[in-house]
């Protein structure tokens, strides 16, 4: 049976564009889901996307998970790795606010500024099997100065990850369409094995966003 189309109508007092984001929400399949599922967000559904294709998680492994909030990919880590409230394996960081996850370290801070991203390495002894970023800056609308506030993210989640990613570890993260640009794609592929970009099903086509997967980072 075709499930019926809700129609949000305009209220007063609420914008065009809110009326089309509620719209979209109440009809989106991946929010449905993630919903039954108990997932916090749709965005869930990518990481499961990505690790069913790239098999990123294996039990046991220690990852980080950078914008984190509200907290899809900690959720889906913490069960892929088996991470429990005895055995922390998954660490999440947000300068937004996240609710509590069982078995995950959630830290509210900036990734970008460094004194406090530095205090919450300086308690992580080991380095991680996974990175993953999901960051996603405040959009202001216009796209080339968002363009360029994500590519900075990603960029310093790259030179982050050099340093902190075990060998033959994992690197995960979102980019826009333009992806990371020449210089930093040919720095991931010469220190990672594979390097790819991926489109999940379940990012919206309309969105500019994809994926990059770096796999097995080399000595
Ligand atoms: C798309 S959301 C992440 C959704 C998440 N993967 C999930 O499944 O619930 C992007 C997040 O990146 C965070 N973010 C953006 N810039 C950041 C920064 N400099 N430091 C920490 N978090 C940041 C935002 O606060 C936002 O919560």
């Amino acid at each position: 049976m075709r499930e019926l189309k809700v129609k949000v109508k305009t209220a007063k007092g609420r914008k065009i564009s809110s009326t089309r984001w509620l719209a979209r929400q109440l009809n989106d399949p991946y929010v449905k889901e993630a919903k039954q599922k108990g997932y916090r967000s749709r965005s869930a559904f990518k990481l499961i996307e990505i690790d069913n294709k790239f098999d990123v998680f294996k039990a046991g492994q220690k990852i980080l998970d950078l914008g984190c909030s509200p907290g899809g990919w900690c959720q889906v880590a913490a069960e892929r790795v088996n991470s429990s409230p005895s055995n922390v394996l998954v660490h999440g960081i947000d300068m937004k606010d996240c609710d509590p996850i069982s078995g995950v370290n959630i830290q509210n801070l900036d990734f970008l500024n460094q004194e406090s991203f530095d205090q919450f390495t300086q308690n992580i002894e080991e380095k991680f099997d996974v990175i993953l970023s999901d960051m996603a800056p405040n959009a202001i609308g216009h796209k080339q100065t968002d363009n360029l506030k994500i590519i900075a993210l990603v960029e310093a989640a790259i030179f982050f990850t050099l340093e902190n990613l075990q060998v033959g570890g994992t690197f995960v993260a979102k980019v826009l369409d333009a992806g990371v640009g020449s210089e930093m794609q040919n720095l991931l592929k010469k220190r990672f094995k594979r390097v790819v970009n991926f489109k999940p099903n379940s990012s919206r086509a309309s969105s500019s966003e994809k994926y990059l997967v770096a796999k097995q980072l080399k000595v």
